[in-house]
């Protein structure tokens, strides 16, 4: 079997444009996880295939953690119904805890056999992740010959990604240089607290990984980073559109040329054209969408809603809304009843036989001009 060799840009099949200006990566969202899921590893299998028809080596960047799991269970159904070989994959672990033993339940080469190699046909001898065995003294070596291992392959073919909560990659913390390659890491509070689950504790979660570095990460061929769920939104946000920095090491991706963040529209929220679609496009004035672009101004301004001016509109990009259903004071009012209208006293609901016909309207309502 041949080794593999770098793609040319039009083997690549990321190739599009950034969906608005603020997004600096392109991001694709699904409404689904499972269905972001089954594209990557659809996009996978037609790398596998394309390698295999040239008699190549297919080279795979794994990540372990919840995201992928089901992009390789994926994978081992199109093993099993499709007839998806793996015969001419090589695989190269992100990261692994240190210290860890491979038998141990949150080592991440027992996660890997027990959702991808233990169900296809990989070569044992394919499969590479960071030893968490090691003396300590004997990581920097291992590490290097890591590196080394993957560029005599010809480089990462695809390199699929999570995020954590820091905004790592990997377990690239906060601090990474954009040209760190692997090496052994002291894992962030944020993120040990996060694995304490997994651990019975954080008191027992490693104080270190091995992880490939940033650098590494960035000379694969073509990278999908994953994100499912709300609790994602915040820092899928920052690393789409915020500056590059190495506080979200994330962010170092947008100066990659092929990749790409797949998301669940849950995992999307926080990015601008989400929660505020009026800066981006033409949207239609809803009553909902105005509330929230008021109450969105108002947050931004810290002002009361009531405070509003017609040049707070302007100078924001609400002036479609002005033009729709100005002046300013007629919004602040329709916005301002409606929120007043949610306070009561009757959390619940007041029981119909409570109810009094003056109950339908606020007690100030008269004050404001119909
Ligand atoms: C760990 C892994 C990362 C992974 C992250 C997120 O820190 N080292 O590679 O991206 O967890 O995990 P999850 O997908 O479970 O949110």
């Amino acid at each position: 079997m041949a080794t593999g060799h770098i793609p040319d840009a039009h083997e690549l099949t990321i190739t599009e444009p950034v969906s608005s200006q603020f997004e600096k990566i392109p991001v694709q969202v699904f409404g689904q996880a499972i269905d972001a899921s089954k594209e990557i590893a659809r996009r996978i299998a037609d790398r596998i295939h394309f390698r295999a028809a040239k008699d190549e080596n297919c080279v795979l960047g794994l990540a372990t953690g919840s995201t992928p799991v089901s992009v390789y269970a994926e994978l081992v159904r199109m093993h099993r119904e499709d007839g998806l070989s793996f015969k001419n994959v090589v695989t190269f672990n992100l990261d692994e805890y240190f210290p860890m033993q491979p038998n141990e339940l949150q080592s991440y080469v027992r996660f890997m056999h027990e959702h991808l190699f233990d169900h296809i046909d990989i070569l044992p001898e394919n499969i590479n992740i960071p030893d968490g065995t090691l003396a300590k003294a004997d990581v920097p070596e291992f590490c290097a010959k890591y590196e080394t291992k993957i560029e005599l392959l010809g480089g990462i073919d695809i390199q699929i990604l999570g995020i954590g909560r820091t905004g790592h990659i990997g377990f690239n913390e906060p601090g990474s240089s954009k040209t760190s390659s692997t090496r052994l890491i002291t894992l962030d509070r944020v993120t040990r607290s996060d694995a304490a689950g997994d651990f019975f504790g954080e008191e027992n979660v490693p104080r270190r990984a091995i992880t490939m570095g940033v650098g590494s990460i960035l000379s694969a061929s073509e990278i999908y980073i994953i994100a499912y769920g709300e609790h994602k939104a915040q820092i899928v946000a920052e690393a789409v559109e915020g500056e590059i920095s190495p506080m979200v090491s994330a962010s170092f991706l947008q100066e990659h040329p092929h990749c790409r963040f797949m998301l669940d529209i849950s995992a999307a929220q926080g990015l601008t054209r989400f929660r505020c679609p009026w800066l981006v496009e033409q949207v239609e004035w809803t009553d909902l969408l105005t509330r929230k672009a008021v109450i969105w101004l108002a947050r931004l301004l810290d002002k009361p809603i009531l405070k509003l001016t017609e040049k707070d509109y302007n100078e924001e990009g609400l002036q479609d809304l002005l033009a729709e259903h100005g002046p300013a004071y007629d919004i602040n009012v329709q916005v301002f009843r409606h929120l007043q209208r949610t306070i009561t006293g009757w959390p619940a609901g007041k029981p119909a036989d409570l109810k009094q016909p003056g109950d339908v309207s606020r007690p100030h309502d008269d004050i404001f001009p119909k």
